[in-house]
């Protein structure tokens, strides 16, 4: 008789050589990937302050991606979506308690980067957590009333949504309005 569980065992042992022979395959890749990063220096203040400008524009960056499909529809410029308002709203919702870390992660004040940010922030960062955290429940409000499909209702909702990132920009951006 055919023996199933020898068999069954044989097949597994081999999997087991696989799965080994590959994972030490895979620690090899990983180790080589990493290395570079080991061998440079550290990067430069200066270079810090860039990335973390980068990083802090690339955040905004975002929320106005999300946010232009919406105000496009209040300008109709874009035909009426509520699904594509809501996902877009959840996503400002989900981005938006980042900004304070995005923020705080470095005071870029004394460095030579090209921002919009205001060096008061960093002096205000308790108040930058709450603008965030009201953006993050405009967008919430905005994207429940969007579940509800109605047009009309949900644009209306643009000046409260669209006010929570005004009300941070009128107080930390360069005003370029
Ligand atoms: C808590 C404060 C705060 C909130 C809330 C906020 N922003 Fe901003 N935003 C900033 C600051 C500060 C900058 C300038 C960043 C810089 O230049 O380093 C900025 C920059 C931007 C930029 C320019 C990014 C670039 O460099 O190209 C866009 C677009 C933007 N915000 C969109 C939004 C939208 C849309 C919202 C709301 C959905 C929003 N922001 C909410 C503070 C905020």
């Amino acid at each position: 008789m055919y023996d199933f569980a020898g068999a069954a065992c044989q097949v597994n042992g081999i999997f087991k050589m696989r799965t080994r022979a590959l994972s030490s395959v895979l620690v090899v890749a990983f180790t080589a990937l990493a290395l570079p990063s080991f061998a440079q220096e550290a990067p430069s203040p200066e270079k810090r302050a860039e990335n973390a400008t980068a990083t802090r524009q690339g955040l905004f960056k975002l929320l106005g991606f999300n946010m232009a499909p919406i105000v496009g529809m209040a300008r109709a410029r874009l035909p009426f979506d509520a699904a594509t308002a809501e996902r877009n709203a959840r996503r400002i919702a989900s981005l938006a308690p980042m900004i304070p870390d995005v923020l705080a992660a470095m005071d870029t004040r004394e460095f030579d980067v090209e921002t919009e940010a205001l060096p008061l922030i960093w002096d205000n960062l308790d108040d930058i957590d709450d603008k965030a955290q009201n953006l993050v429940s405009e967008a919430n409000k905005f994207a429940d009333v969007a579940a509800d499909g109605d047009q009309q209702l949900t644009l209306r909702g643009l000046r409260a949504l669209g006010g929570a990132c005004g009300n941070c920009h009128d107080a930390y951006r360069v005003d370029n309005d």
